[in-house]
């Protein structure tokens, strides 16, 4: 069946400014991380793509080693994009991808060089049977790279028209200012970091992004449903179908303490006392800073995306809510 977006898809959703540039993102973004590899059911994957951009989502971001297998992610995001969004539609996507870790053996395949990051780059716009991407990103900072020769990479990419913009993830505050400064001498301006943030990791509010807000740079926070532990998956159990029973990435069971549940547990009452899902609370107290452009979520259903998309109509906390919320997580 031929897609055909919805007409009103750009009506309800939320579109707010990346840092100080031209670009608006849309408020929730869709990442390709888990359930777009080779292994994944290639009418599910299709099905999510289609959804978001029918709410009006227009980011969906990747990487060079999505998958399972690596690199599956962008071939199966290729497919889909051929099929459905050929022609004038690619012009509403911003498309983003990244390299630094691990993709190919030997010692070109990760981290932070020329080498690596130029060819990863050729080799991510061949899968994806894309000219270029809207985002290149250097996916974790490389000790042992001068950050000059990974940001002068970045910044030839957008010279070379393979990129439109790029961005940095992963880096600590300090690294973050320093490569934000390379990038904007070199001309090609930082638009946006991509730092993991949610409820339950709080790491950026200890100076990064008040990096992020002197330096007129983006913040797309990822993984701000802690993979699924803020939602009401393990609320009773491990689901089959859920990514830690999938035992495919990072998340596994020992995340699932009895200390933990009692916050999630503690969490969700509040959330229904809003009248809203956890995801939805845990999205929209990320969205609340006014620094942050747009929550970079995963989603395995595409019930999941339009709960999340659902957020944007209960982005308001009062004063005590927030203060219950920091008593559940200290407690
Ligand atoms: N830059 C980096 O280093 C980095 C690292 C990690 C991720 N990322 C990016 O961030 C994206 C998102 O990461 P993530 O997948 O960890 O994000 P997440 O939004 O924290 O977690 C997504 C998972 O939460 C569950 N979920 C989502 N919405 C739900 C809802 N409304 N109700 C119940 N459960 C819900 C689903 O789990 P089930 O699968 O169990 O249904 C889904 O797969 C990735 O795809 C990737 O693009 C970047």
């Amino acid at each position: 069946m031929t897609y055909q977006p919805n007409p009103q898809r750009y009506e309800e959703m939320h579109y707010r400014r990346c840092g100080n540039s031209g670009l608006v993102l849309s408020a929730i973004s869709l990442g390709l991380w888990h359930n777009f590899g080779h292994v994944d059911d290639f009418a599910n994957a299709r099905k999510l793509i289609q959804t978001a951009f029918n709410l009006g989502i227009t980011h969906f971001d990747l990487a060079n080693n999505y998958g399972p297998p690596p690199g599956s992610a962008e071939e199966t995001f290729g497919k889909i994009l051929s099929q459905d969004f050929g022609g004038f539609l690619r012009d509403e996507l911003i498309i983003s991808t990244k390299a630094g870790y691990r993709m190919w053996p030997g010692p070109y395949g990760e981290w932070g060089s020329r080498k690596y990051l130029i060819t990863s780059l050729d080799q991510s716009l061949k899968r994806m049977g894309l000219d270029y991407v809207d985002i290149f990103y250097h996916h974790r900072p490389d000790p042992e790279t001068p950050l000059e020769e990974s940001m002068m990479a970045l910044h030839d990419c957008v010279k070379s028209g393979k990129a439109l913009y790029v961005g940095i993830s992963n880096y600590p505050a300090e690294e973050a200012r320093k490569a934000i400064q390379m990038l904007k001498e070199l001309g090609t301006p930082c638009l946006i970091h991509q730092p993991k943030y949610s409820l339950f990791e709080r790491w950026v509010e200890d100076g990064l992004l008040d990096v992020l807000e002197q330096t007129g740079t983006g913040c797309i926070p990822y993984s701000p449903l802690a993979q699924g532990l803020l939602t009401d998956r393990y609320l009773k159990g491990i689901p089959n179908d859920s990514r830690v029973a999938k035992g495919v990435g990072f998340l596994t069971e020992n995340h699932l303490t009895s200390e933990r549940l009692d916050k999630i547990n503690k969490l969700n009452a509040l959330a229904q006392k809003r009248n809203t899902t956890l995801a939805q609370m845990a999205l929209a107290w990320v969205l609340k800073d006014s620094r942050i452009t747009t929550v970079l979520i995963g989603a395995s259903r595409s019930e999941q995306i339009t709960d999340a998309v659902n957020s944007l109509h209960h982005l308001h906390f009062e004063n005590e809510e927030l203060s219950t919320i920091e008593h559940i997580l200290k407690s």
